[in-house]
């Protein structure tokens, strides 16, 4: 069912947690809430979940008004058909799986036939079948984690809110229930809200992300755009980009401009530049990496590519020494010092090839089309 908020603000005394917030989450969609610790995502969770009461606003889901501040309509908790899976997993340890999964179908008194029915498709579906008879106490955290699913999903909520569910597994079996999520959400064509501030997870299990910082929503699209054109150097940094600078602009030719970092220069496409009072600032002047104002030159890991014979000087090639060296299985991380202090992140694929040891010295080049010029923050 769709889920829509619309003006949420939310306060914990004086604290606002969440600034007029709207959102449209379509029928079936996995809508990712991924920013820092502190940002909203839980608070925003909760106020879909009917569990804590925002100032101003409205929530509707399905054709259902749930929450409106001025018609002072607030449905409790039990009546949203919400469910929620959380990062603690909440199993009662001494009751089979079973138990713990019919619970709520029993408390509503529903035939057992249905009960048995219906608890047992769930189980089928997040792979329990065989541990339906176990005590809860004997699973591994994963295989709690998915009793936690299996108990939200029977209940057949029209909106499922997960927040953090898989953080305190080990990143293996993240990576794996990760994946079955996605397939489990997709199958069902559940509405989905998903907390977390890994971005993998985030990419992985998201129709959309919504990026928050401060209570408010930045940016909201697809993935792979957010990945692909990020507002800000702090969206960029949250997605995982590492070679992010300060700089000023120093020179415009035809279509490249070059802008200055400490010690370097980087050729960039005019037109990527960013416009309006925090554009990059035309001027030699050293960049002042504190002022908000100050552009950022960032550069994807994957885009700058090392080579060991010399490049011309000038032109997005520069000269430095590998510092780090860290092997990845199919990518090699390096960490390039290049003369006069920035460091550069490069991951090279390696097919094959010998890794370049510490202290070689390296010439690091990123093509121009691959440098975003963005400004720090989004502006408010
Ligand atoms: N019960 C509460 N009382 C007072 N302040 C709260 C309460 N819950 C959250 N806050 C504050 O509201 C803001 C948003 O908190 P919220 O829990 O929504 O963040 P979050 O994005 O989920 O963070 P995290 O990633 O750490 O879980 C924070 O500044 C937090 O300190
Ligand atoms: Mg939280």
């Amino acid at each position: 069912m769709k889920v829509q908020l619309e003006n949420i603000t939310l306060a914990y005394g004086d604290a606002v947690a969440i600034k007029d917030l709207s959102v449209d989450i379509a029928d079936g969609e996995s809508l990712v809430l991924l920013g820092k610790s502190g940002c909203g995502k839980t608070s925003t969770m909760r106020c879909v979940a009917g569990l804590e009461t925002p100032l101003s606003g409205r929530i509707t889901i399905g054709d259902t008004v749930v929450f409106d501040s001025e018609r002072r309509v607030d449905v409790p908790p039990n009546k949203r058909n919400v469910g929620m899976v959380f990062q603690s997993y909440a199993v009662w340890p001494h009751r089979t799986i079973f138990h713990n999964v019919a619970f709520s179908l029993r408390q509503q008194k529903l035939p057992k036939a249905e009960i048995r029915e219906r608890v047992r498709d769930v189980l089928d579906l997040v792979g329990l079948t065989e541990f339906a008879d176990r005590g809860a106490s004997l699973l591994s955290g994963g295989q709690m984690q998915r009793v936690a699913l299996a108990r939200s999903l029977v209940m057949r909520p029209s909106v499922l809110l997960l927040d953090e569910p898989l953080s305190n597994l080990d990143a293996r079996l993240r990576d794996r229930l990760r994946v079955e999520l996605r397939e489990i959400q997709q199958r069902l064509s559940l509405t989905c809200v998903y907390v977390t501030h890994d971005q993998s997870e985030a990419l992985a299990l998201a129709d959309r992300i919504a990026l928050m910082q401060n209570g408010r929503i930045v940016q909201i699209d697809r993935p792979e755009k957010i990945y692909d054109a990020p507002f800000s150097a702090s969206i960029a940094d949250f997605l995982g980009v590492s070679n992010i600078f300060p700089c000023t602009r120093v020179a415009s030719r035809e279509n490249l401009s070059v802008l200055g970092l400490t010690g370097h220069d980087v050729e960039v496409l005019s037109r990527s530049l960013p416009t309006g009072p925090e554009g990059a600032a035309e001027g030699s002047g050293a960049a002042d990496p504190a002022d908000p104002a100050t552009p950022r030159v960032c550069i994807r890991p994957e885009d700058i590519r090392l080579l060991t014979e010399p490049l011309p000087e000038g032109g997005n090639n520069w000269l430095g020494k590998v510092e780090v060296v860290s092997f990845q299985g199919s990518y090699v991380r390096y960490r390039v010092g290049l003369k006069g202090g920035p460091e550069l992140d490069a991951l090279v694929p390696r097919h094959g090839s010998a890794l370049l040891p510490v202290g070689t010295p390296v010439w690091a080049t990123a093509e121009p089309t691959a440098v975003q010029v963005l400004p720090a923050e989004v502006p408010a």
